[in-house]
């Protein structure tokens, strides 16, 4: 018998033959449980609705701050197959395994599948999506501006899991943990780039062996390549503040994911410890404040005047003015890396509109600082600036759980 949804499906194929605007019209997402016709996810009740959820999940240290999962992986993923109902069941089916194999805990597994500017506008949709293009966002940069269909988000503390998780999905492993494997990502999408990282104390100086890092600087404490902590409760934008309310892309967000390379030589060579407190935060913060911090950075907003006086600005300083009723803008799941043997930071970050990512990040370049100060310039005396580069952007929508597959299609 042939049924409705079979005539729909096997419309939409044969749309692909003559371009895939037409798939968005043809096709039924709202059949089922929102995941075109298979049966409700059996794990959603466990599970945040968001993709993203994950305060609820974690841990907190001494002062109440979330621990952040130590390891990380982004596969940049490339559509090797056409839209359709039957590509976005094997991406849920899929994407349904990890949750089988995984607790949804840091010890477990956190996973995220996002979509890109790519594959909006493989399926003609980019302007309805809620995503664009990137573009440069600063004067001393020239960063290569990509654009990808997905990409996977993996974090745990256990480093293999994610190894695991990559070869369950992308190679030919058949179990993954309790779970058997019988679909995989890998039939709909291939692995075009991998972002690898961690974030934790004193994983940057078992990792300190390449470039961009003096290899005796770092101590068993330092979560950063800068020697910083950058995670407390009230400089992060709360899962809430960056969830997309209402509408079409109700329980999604935005994700921005840059790569930054890190030149951190005169960093630890040439400044002292009150310089990098004055570079990270601001002139009027000293070492001692910095060891008091618990789940907040006090912020006077001063930074014009201590340009002016001091010559120099923090970079704490110049990004909490883009705050929004005192809360920042940006959840940031930034991490550190070694990738292309380079010390650096992949500045994975979640914001309800990617307009608030360029928001902060203007804020950061801070150009109105130098008719402050003519010591002030683009690069020196101003922040983080003088000690990275932005080497790519992409951005990236990330639904909710249920509307992971093939949004909008
Ligand atoms: C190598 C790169 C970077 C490093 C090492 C770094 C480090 C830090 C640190 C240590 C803090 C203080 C947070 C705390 O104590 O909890 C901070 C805050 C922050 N950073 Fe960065 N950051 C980097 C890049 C960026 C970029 C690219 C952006 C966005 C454009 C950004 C946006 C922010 C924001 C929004 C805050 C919180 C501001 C607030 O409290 O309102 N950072 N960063």
């Amino acid at each position: 018998m042939t049924t409705r949804r079979a005539v729909l499906e096997r419309l939409a194929v044969l749309s692909g033959t003559v371009g895939l605007a037409g798939c968005s019209r043809l096709l039924d997402p709202s059949a089922g449980e929102g995941v075109r016709g298979l049966a409700a996810n059996p794990h959603a009740d466990s599970l945040p609705e968001t993709q993203f959820g994950q305060t609820d999940a974690l841990r907190t240290d001494g002062d109440g701050n979330d621990i952040q999962p130590q390891y990380r992986r982004v596969l940049l993923l490339s559509l090797d197959a056409e839209p359709s109902n039957d590509a976005a069941r094997t991406v849920e089916r899929a994407m349904r395994t990890l949750e089988a194999a995984f607790e949804w805990a840091p010890d477990g597994l956190f996973h995220a599948l996002a979509w890109g500017t790519d594959y909006f506008e493989r399926i003609d949709a980019i302007e309805k999506s809620p995503i664009e293009r990137p573009t440069v966002l600063s004067r001393t940069d020239d960063p290569d501006l990509q654009s990808y269909d997905a990409a996977l988000v993996l974090s745990s503390d256990t480093a293999s899991n994610l190894t695991r998780v990559e070869n369950a999905m992308f190679g030919s492993s058949e179990r993954l943990g309790d779970a058997s494997v019988e679909h995989r990502l890998g039939a709909v999408f291939s692995v075009a780039g991998r972002r690898t990282g961690f974030m934790g104390a004193g994983l940057p100086r078992e990792h300190a062996d390449v470039e961009g890092v003096p290899a005796d600087a770092l101590s068993a404490d330092d979560p950063m390549f800068t020697g910083f902590f950058s995670g407390r409760k009230r400089t992060q934008a709360s899962e809430q503040r960056v969830r997309i309310d209402g509408g079409t892309f109700d329980g999604g967000t935005t994700m921005h994911l840059s790569h930054l390379t890190e030149d951190l030589d005169r960093w630890w060579t040439d400044f002292d410890a009150a310089d990098r407190v004055t570079h990270m935060f601001s002139p009027d913060v000293t070492p001692e404040d910095v060891e008091s911090f618990g789940t907040d950075v006090p912020f006077a907003d001063a930074a014009r005047e201590h340009a002016q006086e001091h010559g120099v600005v923090g970079h704490h300083e110049k990004v909490a003015r883009a705050r929004k009723d005192g809360e920042p803008l940006v959840l940031r799941r930034d991490f550190n890396t070694v990738d292309g043997g380079q010390a650096g930071v992949h500045f994975l970050s979640l914001q309800r509109d990617i307009a608030d990512f360029r928001r902060t990040r203007r804020a950061m370049n801070g150009w109105y600082l130098r008719d402050e100060n003519s010591q002030v310039t683009d690069r020196k005396n101003n922040g983080l600036l003088e000690f990275i580069t932005v080497q790519s952007r992409a951005n990236f929508y990330v639904p909710p759980r249920k509307g992971r597959a093939f949004p909008l299609l």
